[in-house]
């Protein structure tokens, strides 16, 4: 097999691999479901999706009853706190789940060009097809995520392979294409194992080989925590470019409340392994309905503001084994009543007739006292109090940028 470079097969650019490296989407005929309910431009519905953990102490109920729809192009944020179930829910989406969990309730459903199949029961092709080609992951660690004992270019050459892509010469052009797009030294990072590159690299490197089989959505897990201000910068702005050139969906896990205010269409707040608000940026930034999102919105630091007004959410997430009985947020809750003691509150719209599905178009909130929480933010906003931490813009700005 040749191992020289050569351009990418059929001249069809980066974006477009041959439909020969495409395995037949068909092969998920046993997942097949009627997607005739579905809005076509939904790519992604998920449904009452429950995750847990089995551990010594019992199951850690790490997702819980989560429900989303994601359309085509769209970006969701994930946002929440160390622990609450980001990460588990963005890998049982592509259900690359640890042994120890187990997807006890819920759907998944994935719509392509009117079909439509559940990705939890489709069979081990389908779901091979399904990760890279229709749905690729971007790890948390990207050290981690990388394999340390393979250069680079044989990591790409490796997914290139075992999703179809089979010459070789066209994978490794692909691949030098990818990085030089994501705006590295291809040649140079190509030949490089993981701990030879920086963490900045690491993570460009990470998203070229999501973007390999041109997928139509992309899960980002935490894709600028680890680095230093400036690299997230180009991390972010070449996540807003890629995004505008390949219309990718994306699902942004993070606990950076500025990133979500710069990449996202809609934020979803994730707390005790359940959405508990849901909304576009606009809404959740500047008419946030629960408390715990007001929480994170206060504990962002700006560069004009007084760090002394800067205010964590207090108290410690619950135990995911033993949740507090009534909505999982009391203990820490400044606007709990006795009411919220008695049932943990549904997601509801906040919008009188509006849609309790989150998705677009919906400003959803699982709270009893939505309203009172949505007053007295917006009292702060009015007395100027809040509007340091709140808009999106201000969130944006955060640190250096
Ligand atoms: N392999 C595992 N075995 C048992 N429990 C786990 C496992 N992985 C995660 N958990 C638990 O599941 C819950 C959710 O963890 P998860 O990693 O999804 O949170 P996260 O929101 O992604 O956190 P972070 O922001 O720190 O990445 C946590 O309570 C965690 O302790
Ligand atoms: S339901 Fe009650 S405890 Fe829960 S977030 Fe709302 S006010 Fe707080
Ligand atoms: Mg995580």
């Amino acid at each position: 097999m040749s191992d020289t470079v050569a351009p990418a097969s059929g001249g069809t650019g980066v974006f477009a691999p041959p439909s020969r490296f495409r395995l037949p989407w068909s092969s998920a005929v046993d997942a097949r479901i009627d997607g005739s309910k579905l809005p076509k431009e939904v790519v992604l519905s998920v449904r009452d999706l429950t995750v847990a953990y089995r551990v010594r102490r019992g199951m850690v109920q790490a997702v819980r009853k989560v429900s989303f729809d994601l359309r085509r192009g769209e970006t969701l944020a994930l946002i929440g706190e160390s622990g609450s179930g980001k990460t588990t829910l963005a890998l049982a989406l592509v259900r690359l789940l640890v042994r120890a969990a187990r997807v006890t309730d819920g759907t998944v459903v994935y719509q392509r060009d009117g079909r439509a199949v559940d990705v939890l029961r489709v069979g081990s092709n389908a779901l091979r097809h399904y990760r890279w080609n229709e749905c690729a992951m971007v790890f948390q660690s990207a050290l981690n995520a990388l394999n340390p004992v393979l250069r680079v270019r044989e990591q790409f050459i490796d997914v290139a392979r075992a999703h179809g892509m089979t010459n070789r010469a066209t994978a490794k052009a692909r691949t030098l294409e990818l990085l030089k797009l994501v705006q590295l030294d291809a040649e140079r990072v190509a030949g490089c194992y993981p701990h030879e590159l920086s963490g900045g690299m690491r993570q460009r490197v990470l998203i070229a080989m999501g973007l390999l089989l041109d997928p139509q959505v992309i899960i980002l897990d935490e894709p600028t925590t680890a680095l230093d201000i400036l690299t997230q910068r180009t991390v972010i702005d070449l996540l807003r470019r890629l995004k505008e050139e390949r219309q990718f969906a994306l699902i942004l896990v993070s606990h950076d409340l500025a990133l979500a205010a710069e990449l996202a269409d809609q934020v979803a707040t994730v707390y005790a392994g359940r959405i508990v608000e849901y909304g576009s940026v606009t809404d959740v930034f500047y008419r946030p309905n629960h408390p715990y999102t007001v929480g994170l919105l206060n504990a962002v630091p700006t560069l004009s503001g007084d760090f002394r007004s800067l205010d964590s959410v207090r108290g410690q997430p619950p135990d995911l084994i033993d949740l507090p009985r009534g909505c999982s947020f009391l203990p820490r809750c400044p606007f709990g009543t006795a009411e919220c003691e008695r049932e943990d509150p549904q997601l509801v719209s906040v919008v009188p007739g509006g849609p309790s599905i989150p998705g677009a178009g919906s400003h959803t909130a699982a709270c009893f006292h939505a309203p009172a929480v949505a007053k007295s933010f917006s009292r702060h906003l009015q007395a100027g109090q809040a509007e340091d931490v709140a808009s999106p813009d201000i969130a944006a700005e955060r640190g250096a940028r």
